[in-house]
């Protein structure tokens, strides 16, 4: 069994992670699979050999009636359940969205999903739900009233944060992670700013126990700077969870491994990192591309890891004087000098 990674002078929890459907079957939406679909739990063994200490998976990936044995089976591989999700966008039902449909009954049985999730979040001992804003968003204009649909977004949370805060007090904290768009041409909480502020909305009581998961690939698919969005979640004492990935400019979700298209601005990211003493741990959401032959599955997890264990250990070495040298002088193009020497050069 290969020992799991570890970051040297990580702050707080060490280790890292990915999703259990990072290493799928490689449909898309012009093609089916390229791989056989290897049973949900059989990947927690790979993953573990690929030197990751936490998974993540889907409530229709590990079930509630499959989660006492996802746990004793991580257990037996010294895994952690890093954070657990309900699926908001597969199932037709929720073709329209879950907590913004139009139909209250649909938003009821979004509302009830997500709290079985809270519960088997609970039993897989993860201490982070996240929220992805799927099929929350419209097509065509005028499909939805906005306003209402925002309201439905600040009911919905208040709701499943009341219900986790009632049977597990602060032990479970949600993530909300913003996308633009993908599958729905225009999604709800877009970005990181529009996740805050729907944070800022909900029940002051309830508030702490939400948060943002930001993801590369969605800053970038909206052509945000993926650090600056990082840097609003510091700011405001929101960076719950992170997925790191990458994203070949803006197009499709690509879920490239990290550090592939951007390594001078990762390197950046990881430096803000350090330097906030991100505690949790770092977790990536990259897809193993539809080419890749099954015994290669995880090389997309490899190379991810590869090339944020040598990221990191550059940042370390990065002179936060010198940075602050070049702000001081205004010699901004040098900076950005230094940063490439850092990465290519030293
Ligand atoms: C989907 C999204 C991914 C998100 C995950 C968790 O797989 O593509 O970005 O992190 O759901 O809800
Ligand atoms: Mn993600």
């Amino acid at each position: 069994m290969a020992s799991p990674i570890l970051l040297n002078n990580k702050v707080g929890m060490n280790g890292l992670g990915a999703g259990v459907w990072n290493i799928g079957p490689g449909a898309d939406p012009f093609g089916g699979f390229t791989r056989e679909p290897i049973p949900m739990l059989d990947r927690l063994p790979m993953l573990a050999e690929c030197g990751l200490t936490y998974y993540e998976a889907h409530d229709v990936e590990i079930t509630a009636e499959m989660a006492p044995a996802a746990a004793r089976l991580a257990k037996k591989l010294g895994m952690k359940c890093g954070m657990y999700t309900p699926s908001f966008f597969a199932a037709p039902i929720f073709k329209d969205g879950a907590m913004t449909s139009n139909d209250p009954a649909v938003r009821q049985l979004g509302l009830e999903n997500a709290l079985k999730a809270v519960d088997t979040t609970a039993v897989l001992g993860a201490k982070t739900m996240v929220f992805w804003n799927g099929r929350e968003g419209f097509d065509f204009v005028l499909a939805k009233n906005g306003r209402d649909s925002f309201k439905r977004l600040v009911e919905g949370f208040n709701q499943v944060g009341a219900y986790a805060k009632k049977n597990y007090g602060t032990k479970i904290k949600f993530a909300i992670e913003p996308k633009p768009n993908e599958p729905r041409a225009n999604m709800y909480l877009a970005n990181v700013g529009e996740a805050l502020y729907l944070i800022s909305r909900l029940e002051k009581e309830l508030q702490p126990l939400f948060g943002l998961n930001p993801e590369t690939a969605h800053s970038r698919i909206a052509g945000l700077d993926y650090l600056w969005e990082i840097e609003m979640c510091l700011e405001a004492g929101k960076l719950f969870h992170i997925h790191l990935n990458a994203q070949d400019g803006q197009r499709y979700d690509q879920d490239l491994p990290f550090g592939y298209t951007e390594p001078l601005k990762d390197l950046a990211l990881l430096v803000v990192l350090q330097d906030a003493k991100f505690a949790g741990p770092i977790h990536f959401d990259v897809k193993a591309p539809r080419v890749d032959d099954p015994k290669n599955i995880c090389d997309v997890l490899h190379v991810s890891i590869q090339n944020l264990v040598w990221l990191w250990d550059r940042a370390l070495a990065v002179d936060r004087k010198k940075i602050e040298q070049f702000r001081k002088d205004n010699r901004l193009t040098a900076l950005s000098g230094y940063l490439a020497k850092c990465l290519y050069g030293c």
